[in-house]
């Protein structure tokens, strides 16, 4: 029997008779030969047709296959440099070929320019596209990572509510819905809070979900249902928190090299700037961020830039603040210490410095900017009531919170990883909509 194989495993059957099943790709016609680009989901080979090699009828079959066809194709491996395919250097010599389905002539994704719009509506085609496939299959593997590093860590896994009485962050971002005779309930803007109540059972615990942000902004970072993942520990301050975070990232960066580098670079992603991704990551507090901006502001002669990178201490950074920032540094760095005023109820203040938090994001380099977000959270029992109070939260829903200081309270730190950005990021792309399968934003639910 021929063995039907993977086309990430071709490398393995050089000089052997092998199956691939999948879709064409790509066709290319030279006479008597005919090369079909196919497409398995595991990778794409090139498989070249020799017409003398094929039953009459069935060439001419081949020469008209349109795009998207789903084919059965059997021949021996060769290996050649010059094939193109993820991974390059493969072709199969077609000696049998089962037509599955001879694709409609019009299919609306062909190979030309799209827009983004046109391309955004197709998404369900656009999917198969040889660079949405390297994406996609680079964030499957980036949460693969999420869990391993975490799970062998001694972190719990804990599902948290989707539907929530009310907001972590902010109440501006909240999507509600009618919930029976318990008036509104909201969908889940962090599963956090939950978290802080799991330490208290499990010490360490992450929460992993799609998450929902009525996000009024239309940036390339932003989603309004997007995926992240939030380890949350007892017994940690800021400073244990940053050294986790820069061992679990290293970790994610450097599987993904590992499994995932004929995708990168099929993107064109420079891997010599992921490789530098090792810990340990600079650390600057938001003051001397601050600093480094105003500074950059008074370098620049760029009328735009100096406009763009005004900056005032007290103000939380926008996109072009952190992208200069980032562009300062080869690894992701670390902001701590940001105005209490731009961050949410739960923080700890600095000690000495109550306008200040112990609050952390990391920057990714190459102008990505913030993947995570996170802090120690407050202990104090009164300081949390006060600050419930400045954020005008109703005690009511945060009854169960606010016992949580009261039996067995501990120094606590935790943070939340935004997938998407993180994918971005890794694949060196432009916008984030890119980075999910069936992107969700102020102004798409379609598909
Ligand atoms: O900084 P954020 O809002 O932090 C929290 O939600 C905390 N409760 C997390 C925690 O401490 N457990 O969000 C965390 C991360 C951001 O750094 C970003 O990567 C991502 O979530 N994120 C978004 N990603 C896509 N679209 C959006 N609208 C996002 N908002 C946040
Ligand atoms: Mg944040």
């Amino acid at each position: 029997m021929t063995p039907i194989i993977r086309v990430e495993q071709i490398a393995d059957y050089v000089g052997q008779e092998v199956t691939v099943r999948g879709w064409v790709y790509n066709r290319t016609d030279k006479g008597k030969l005919v090369f079909l680009l196919v497409r398995d989901g595991s990778g794409f080979v090139q498989c070249v047709a020799f017409k003398g090699d094929l039953e009459p009828g069935l060439f001419d079959q081949i020469v008209r296959l349109p795009q998207e066809s789903s084919v059965v194709v059997t021949g021996p491996v060769r290996a050649d440099q010059r094939a193109p395919g993820i991974p390059g250097g493969f072709e199969v010599g077609v000696k049998q070929i089962e037509i599955v389905q001879a694709a409609d002539e019009d299919y609306p994704m062909a190979l030309k320019e799209h827009g983004v719009d046109f391309a955004l509506d197709n998404r369900h085609l656009w999917l198969r596209m040889p660079s949405q496939w390297a994406i996609l299959r680079v964030r499957a593997t980036v949460i693969s990572a999420i869990r391993e590093w975490l799970d062998s860590n001694g972190f719990v896994g804990m599902d948290t509510p989707i539907l929530t009485p009310a907001a972590c962050e902010g109440t501006t971002t909240l999507f509600e819905t009618p919930y029976f005779d318990e008036g509104k309930a909201y969908l889940a803007q962090s599963g956090q809070l939950y978290n802080e109540a799991n330490i208290f059972s499990f010490g360490k615990v992450y929460c992993f979900g799609p998450t929902f942000r009525a996000e009024k902004s239309k940036t390339r970072r932003h989603l309004t249902e997007f995926w992240m993942v939030e380890p949350e520990m007892a017994f940690c301050d800021l400073d244990q928190l940053m050294e986790l975070e820069e061992q679990f990232v290293g970790h994610i960066v450097q599987r993904v090299l590992k499994e995932r580098t004929p995708e990168l670079k099929s993107l064109g992603r420079d891997l010599s700037k992921l490789e530098k991704i090792t810990p340990p990551f600079p650390r600057i507090s938001y003051d001397d961020a601050v600093a480094m901006i105003d500074q950059m502001r008074a370098e620049t002669d760029d009328p735009e830039q100096k406009e763009l990178l005004k900056i005032e201490w007290g103000m939380d950074f926008g996109a072009p603040h952190e992208t200069a920032l980032t562009n300062r540094f080869e690894k992701p760095v670390f902001v701590y210490g940001y105005p209490t005023q731009v961050k949410a109820f739960y923080m700890e203040p600095w000690p000495g410095r109550p306008e200040v938090c112990k609050s952390v994001d990391l920057l990714a380099p190459e102008g990505y900017g913030e993947i995570t977000g996170g802090s120690e959270r407050i202990s104090s029992p009164d300081l949390l009531v006060e600050r419930l109070d400045q954020h005008k939260l109703p005690h009511e829903a945060f009854k169960w919170y606010l016992e949580l200081r009261r039996f067995g309270s501990v120094p606590h730190s935790g943070f939340g990883m935004g997938v998407e950005r993180t994918v971005s990021w890794m694949c060196g792309i432009e916008h984030i909509r890119e980075a999910i399968p069936f992107p969700r934003t102020i102004k798409r639910v379609y598909p």
